[in-house]
């Protein structure tokens, strides 16, 4: 039998099959969708194209593995988080969904924070109200599309819509509510108290399961629609970060993982909910039940490389083209050429504003240091090694402020492809970097969840004993590791330089 695990992509759906005896992925399929941007700083996406995306993605994966519905033993459901679905009496989707990387909601964040109270606030859902996190963006529909509001009748989280798609159920699951603003993260529970103070109506809200329980069953309508079996237990799944930490076996303490994909996260897994008391890091629920997790997020990881290569990179993606390989490969391999350093030259990837540690949607990129010696070489190089010291700002607040000490870091994400950017990441970070055997991330964390609650194996951490295991070390190089810490040093001060600066130039393009 196989295991199914659907992720809800910001650029597509994905759906993996993973074989139940081996662990090993039979097929994978992608679908991809359009992004909405009425305006700067907005993001919205169509939950509709969602499961169309999604019905096209399994199909697909089915065909390719030459199986039929019948054999797939259970699904698990991944995606972004934060985004807001919200549905009318009879399940019918209100309007499109505002979705995580939105920025309109600071002022509903400031009210938040004002009516519960900044430290009432992290020690009942253990972080902040950031912009990027949803009960901003519900109460932002409430004070400005007051008449849709009004005749919401449920509130979802992007793949929960698959989820009520799937089997008609309305359900959440721990990892993926805990970015919503209204969870308690430590009891693992929606929090009747940030409730009461925002006047946000309980029966708005789903019932939350934990990540590896089944939530529903496959129903007649999903079945027709996407191939799939009448009655296949859908569980809990995650969201994208926790599902990626199943996916990427960090499960238990001591293990870290560092993942490049547009965003950057430095994630770690807890035994109990641990408090960044300044929010910098969000403190959410594992999809491991009884654990938690921390992360660290940059903004513009992988995205400092792909913005690089969309304005400069022309030349590689033609190359690209006619060898049938990626620009990327290119690009790393140009970068390599340069010295560690880069000839003084410092990048900070604040493209998108940044999260941890700065909190700043107004930050934005700098390239620090030019000289007539600088080249496009030593340029690609700093933007790689800027993006590894946004990750150990993350990394130095883990380890100094909360007290968790890695004993290994893995890499994960389209960046972690790359030798040269892996081994940055060690030198700078002075851990070994270690790869896995299977790097599918967040569909495959919850194709194993989905075997958990289907009874393949006993527990979480088992089902990654069972499939995933280290096949690559970069250990730190002393010499580099020693240079990296210096130029590190200046990397901290750029930000705190510019920060007033950052306000005048937001307000200069704000009109
Ligand atoms: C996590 C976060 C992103 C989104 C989109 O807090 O904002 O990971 O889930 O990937």
């Amino acid at each position: 039998m196989y295991l199914l695990g659907i992720d809800i992509g910001t650029t597509g759906a994905r759906a993996l099959l993973v074989d139940d005896n081996t662990g090993a992925v039979v097929a994978s399929a992608t679908s991809d969708y359009p992004l909405h941007t009425p305006k700067p700083q907005w993001a919205e996406q169509d939950p509709e194209d969602w499961w169309q995306g999604t019905i096209r993605a399994v199909g697909q994966a089915l065909r390719l593995a030459g199986i039929t519905g019948k054999d797939v033993r259970a699904i698990g459901l991944s995606g972004q988080m934060h985004g807001v679905v919200l549905l009318d009496e009879s399940g019918t989707v209100l309007r499109r969904s505002i979705i995580w990387c939105d920025q309109r909601s600071q002022a509903q964040c400031d009210w938040i924070t004002e009516r519960v109270g900044a430290e009432r606030l992290i020690r009942l859902t253990c972080n902040p109200a950031l912009t990027g996190f949803s009960a901003p963006k519900l109460l932002w529909i409430r004070d400005n599309e007051p008449e849709i509001y009004a005749r919401a009748r449920k509130f979802l989280l992007p793949k929960d819509y698959i989820r009520y798609r799937l089997t008609g159920e309305y359900a959440s699951e721990v990892s993926d509510a805990s970015g919503t603003t209204l969870f308690d993260v430590s009891a693992r529970r929606w929090s009747e108290e940030v409730l009461h103070d925002l006047q946000v109506d309980r029966d708005l809200l789903p019932e939350v399961y934990e990540s590896p329980v089944v939530s529903g069953r496959v129903s007649a309508a999903g079945a027709e629609a996407t191939g799939l079996q009448v009655g296949t237990p859908v569980v809990g799944g995650g969201g994208d970060q926790a599902a990626g930490g199943v996916g990427n076996g960090v499960v238990e303490p001591g293990i870290l993982s560092a993942t490049i994909g547009s965003s950057g996260v430095l994630f770690a897994h807890t035994e109990r909910p641990t408090l960044d008391p300044k929010g910098r890091m969000q403190t959410f629920c594992h999809a491991v039940p009884g654990a938690w997790h921390v992360m660290g997020v940059t903004q513009g990881a992988g995205l400092s490389l792909r913005w690089w290569r969309d304005n400069f990179g022309a030349d590689e993606m033609e190359l690209a083209r006619r060898t049938g390989r990626d620009a990327y490969e290119y690009l790393t391999a140009e970068a390599a050429q340069a010295e560690p350093g880069a000839d003084g030259l410092l990048w900070l990837p604040y493209l998108m504003g940044e999260r941890a540690p700065h909190l700043d949607p107004d930050a934005r990129g700098v390239l620090f240091g030019l000289t007539m010696r600088s080249r496009r070489q030593d340029v690609l190089r700093a933007v790689l090694e800027g993006v590894a010291y946004s990750l150990r700002d993350s990394l130095e607040i883990l380890q100094h402020e909360m007290a968790l000490q890695p004993r290994e870091v893995r890499a994960s994400g389209g960046g972690a492809a790359s030798a040269l950017w892996r081994q940055i990441m060690a030198d700078i970070f002075h851990t070994e970097i270690t790869t896995l055997n299977i790097a599918q991330g967040p569909a495959y964390g919850v194709a194993l969840l989905a075997g958990v609650g289907s009874g393949v194996w006993g527990s979480v951490p088992e089902a990654c004993r069972a499939t995933l295991r280290v096949v690559d070390r970069l250990a730190p190089d002393p010499q580099r590791a020693a240079l990296y810490d210096r130029y590190y040093q200046i990397y901290r001060a750029l930000y705190p330089a510019l920060k007033d600066i950052y306000k005048a130039v937001a307000r200069l393009t704000a009109g």
